[in-house]
Order: structure tokens, then sequence, then C-alpha cells
């Protein structure tokens, strides 16, 4: 497998996210894949401008309500193909994030060439288009972007080819904007919120994710943002909610997708996203991200 760092905060207005692939190698994460036999190839971290970098007299880089998003445009086409890079090497890419905006570019490259799936482990849909966003920031935005919606239509750099929206599936909801909501009602991607989770419980609510996003592609996209867990267990995140998953529950998630993949072999690529350490309590977001990975690879209690 490859580790690919993605160190960028373009997306979330908040500095600090970009040190979260440091936090996430910090915190052991390769050494915690290793238990499970996988060989962890690190091929270290995309080349990302620090705004600090920028030429003051550029011009404002706003794009309609979307901030910075010639520099997410620009990160996305990069990431895209270090991720397709990994996959024509055989390799299982695992992308360290940066802000949640980075997905744009790991499921461009993903469903290159291929059909894919997505689970979305999130508080948020981040399904809010440049016209929707009431922030303006492109975290919130990678799922739209992604499939094409509203002014990402014109975007072929964010379109994800071979990603279908019936097999994109958001697990553990809880704060959604007032038009992304209309938006993910009126689109056939699937949604379980924190809600579904109460009531059903969260292996009845992984298992049925794992099938609609598995179901007749080539492979399934995990994309693991870390504000899905409660902020009790993951407090640095940028935009933590209370009521998210507990640590037994997010384990329990991702050792189910280990046991998926095992019997068919759906699991094609994962990222980490939102860690930021300077919001953090001694790194325990990310030595979760960490730990977590491992579940998802196939480390088990015994
Ligand atoms: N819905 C809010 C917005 O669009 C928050 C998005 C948070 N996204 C994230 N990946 N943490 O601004
Ligand atoms: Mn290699
Ligand atoms: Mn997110
Ligand atoms: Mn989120």
């Amino acid at each position: 497998m490859r580790i690919i760092g993605a160190p960028s905060d373009y997306g979330a207005n908040r500095r600090g996210v970009d040190m979260g692939p440091s936090a996430i190698r910090y915190a052991d994460l390769a050494a915690g894949i290793e238990v499970t036999g996988a060989t962890v190839h690190d091929a270290g971290d995309l080349a990302v401008p620090r705004a600090e970098e920028r030429d003051p007299d550029r011009e404002q880089p706003t794009v309609g309500k979307a901030k910075f998003l010639r520099e997410t445009r620009e990160v996305s086409r990069t990431l895209a193909d270090a991720v397709a890079d990994s996959l024509a090497d055989g390799e299982f890419p695992l992308v360290l994030g940066g802000d949640h905006s980075i997905a744009i570019g790991s499921l461009a490259g993903t469903a290159r060439d291929a059909e894919v799936g997505a689970v979305w482990f999130d508080a948020h849909g981040d399904f809010n288009t440049p016209e929707t966003s009431p922030s303006g920031n492109v975290h919130g935005m990678p799922v739209a972007a992604a499939l094409g919606k509203g002014s990402f239509a014109d975007a072929t750099w964010a379109r994800a080819d071979g990603l279908r929206e019936e097999n994109v599936v958001f697990v553990g909801l809880r704060d959604i904007d007032e038009h992304e909501r209309e938006a993910i009602n009126e689109s056939d991607v699937t949604a379980f919120t924190m809600s579904d989770i109460d009531e059903r419980g969260i292996s009845t609510v992984v298992e049925e994710a794992l099938d609609v996003a598995s179901a007749g592609v080539d492979g399934v996209h995990v994309s693991f943002d870390l504000d899905w867990l409660d902020p009790n267990e993951a407090p640095g995140v940028g935009t933590p909610v209370r009521g998210g998953a507990t640590y037994r529950e997010a384990h329990w998630a991702l050792e189910a997708v280990a046991n998926r993949d095992a019997e068919d072999g759906i699991l094609r690529s994962m990222e980490l996203v939102e860690v930021n350490p300077i919001l953090d309590q001694s790194n325990r977001t990310a030595e979760m991200a960490a730990e977590l990975a491992a579940s998802a690879l196939g480390k088990r209690i015994l």
C-alpha cells in the first residue's frame, strides 16, 4: 500500500489542517498498518503551496462563492494523478489530508479508469456547490464537485468520471445546510444519519452502506472525515459537531470494511481527512486516524 500526503488547507479557511499528514504519520500510522502484514510505502507529501508563500499582489483567489478554487484545482489534479499512479502500480492508495476538499482529487484519481462507489463517513454532507455554500469553503463541496453538481458541471478537473451517484453513501450525517439538504434528498445518493445509527445500530447501517456502495462497481473508495467521530474522541478537527460516532462504533465500522474486503476485494482507495493537530489535545485525533486506518486494513484485536 502507498501513503500519499495531501497537506492542503485551501478548502477549510482554517490553518493547521495542512499539518494533518505529519500528525498522522507521527501517530505511528505505518507501524500500525504493518501488523496486518501489509507492506507500507510512504510516497511523502504532494507539493502544496502554503497560503503564506503566495504573492500578496496576486488577484483574489476566489471563484464565485468558492474560496481558493484555483488552488484546489491544482491540488486536485496532482492528487488525482498520484492516486491513479498508485493504483496502476498495484499499490492501495491511502491519502492523508488536508481538509476534505482533497477528496475531489482522490475521487477523480480512483474513478479515472473504473466504476467506483464511495462510503463517506462524515458529520457533514459535503454536498454544497459554489451556489449553495453558506461558507464558500470547498471542503463542504467535494461530493457535489465529483458528481458535477451546480457550476461544477463545467469543471472537468473536478468530475470523477467513474463515480456513480447511486453508489455514493453517507454514514453518520448530523449537520446539513438548508440547500444542501434539498440537493441530497433530490439526488440518487444514499444517506444514513446519526439517527439511523441510533435506531438500527452501527453494524446494520454500515453493512447496508457497503452493499449500496459496492453494487455493480469495480471498487469502493472510503472517505473518512475525522469529524464523523464525536468531538470527545477526536477534538482536533476544524468543524466539530456533537453527537458523533463513538470510539468503538468507528473501529467496528472500519473492521466491517476490512471484513468485506477480505470477502470480495472491494476496497480500492481510502483517505483520512480534517485532522488538525493545532486544535487537538496531544495529537489524539491523529492517533485515532492511525488506529482506524489499521482497522480498515485488517488489524484485529485477536
Ligand atoms: N456544511 C458546511 C459548509 O459547507 C461545513 C462543511 C464541513 N466539511 C468538512 N469536510 N468538514 O461550509
Ligand atoms: Mn512502490
Ligand atoms: Mn467532510
Ligand atoms: Mn465533516
